[in-house]
């Protein structure tokens, strides 16, 4: 049985674990804040006190956790999971995070003799809780297929994508592509509300025009019912939006629409916006459209 430890108990790392939990996985938990540990323990999890002991008690490392920094001290930092590994254990990420971080990982990794996987993942809360995320992953081929098990217990559909830093750029991408979706749909129910057309009614048509991606469907609730409790909020869409720019310039790829749209989660940030979903930048459009009744 594989000795797995998961660092991270966020909105996302919540459900993923527990996931492995009830899927009888030998699991042991770590949370900076310790109360987020307990219905994991309930489900059967190991509670640990330290990335040292969690590390040091598991064959498999997974984190979900938010950025850059918080990556970057958890897995490197002087007791952090790479000062407790061991030569032959395995490192998954799946937090999303720099393509540079991620690269400078793979080099500690390879210098430690530990297999590192990026896994980023696309779906929210709800596919976490229903283990339908996507998965991408990078990394040694053999490491991923030896632990498809593990991925196929958090998400419904597995792409293994080059072995480097592949999956950070495709998950890059395609939240650039979510992020756009979500100020160029407000745009769309300002004007249509300007028009006098009924809320309801005109969500339910987007949704089933040729616009009506998955993103749509899965935030049609949150825009109708005007519910901007966070699945992902601003300001993380703006953390993305940052390492989405970063990597456009470092690359020499112009990335004008992102560029713009980036503006638009800032304005949210500034007007106390920025712990709800980003799907609430309707609620700040209607405001600045006179729309707001
Ligand atoms: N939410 C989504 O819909 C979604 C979808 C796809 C990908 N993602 C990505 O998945 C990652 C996690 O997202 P989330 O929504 O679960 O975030 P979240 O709810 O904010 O949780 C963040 C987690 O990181 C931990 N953390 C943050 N800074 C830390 C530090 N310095 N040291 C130790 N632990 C630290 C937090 O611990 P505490 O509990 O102590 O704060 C928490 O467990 C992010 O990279 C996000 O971009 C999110």
């Amino acid at each position: 049985m594989k000795k797995i430890g998961w660092i991270g108990l966020g909105k996302m790392g919540h459900p993923m674990a527990m996931n492995l939990a009830k899927k009888g996985y030998s699991l042991a938990v770590f949370n900076r804040t310790k109360s987020k540990m307990a219905e994991l323990i309930e489900a059967g999890a190991t509670g640990t006190d330290s990335i040292a002991e969690v590390t040091q008690q598991s064959d498999i490392v997974v984190t979900m956790v938010s950025d850059d920094p918080a990556l970057e001290s958890l897995a490197l930092g002087p007791d952090g999971i790479f000062a407790n590994a061991s030569a032959g254990n395995t490192f998954i990420d799946m937090s999303t995070v720099s393509p540079v971080l991620s690269a400078r990982i793979a080099e500690e990794s390879k210098a430690k003799g530990l297999n590192y996987l990026r896994a980023p993942v696309n779906g929210t809360v709800i596919q976490a809780e229903a283990s339908t995320l996507v998965i991408l992953v990078s990394g040694p081929e053999a490491e991923f297929e030896g632990n498809k098990d593990v991925f196929e217990t958090m998400g419904d559909k597995i792409f293994y994508i080059g072995s480097e830093e592949q999956a950070r750029f495709l998950k890059l991408s395609i939240n650039m592509m979510v992020g756009v979706s979500a100020i160029m749909m407000a745009e769309a129910l300002a004007l249509g509300e300007s028009g006098g057309l009924d809320w309801d009614q005109m969500i339910e048509i987007i949704k089933n025009s040729a616009v009506g991606s998955p993103v749509v469907h899965y935030k049609e609730q949150t825009l109708k019912n005007r519910d901007f409790t966070p699945a992902f909020t601003a300001k993380q869409m703006a953390k993305d939006f940052d390492l989405i720019l970063e990597a456009g310039k470092a690359g020499n790829v112009p990335l004008s629409v992102a560029a713009l749209v980036r503006q638009n989660w800032s304005a949210m940030i500034a007007t106390g916006r920025g712990d709800q979903d980003f799907f609430g930048y309707i609620d700040l459009l209607e405001e600045l459209s006179g729309l707001k009744k």
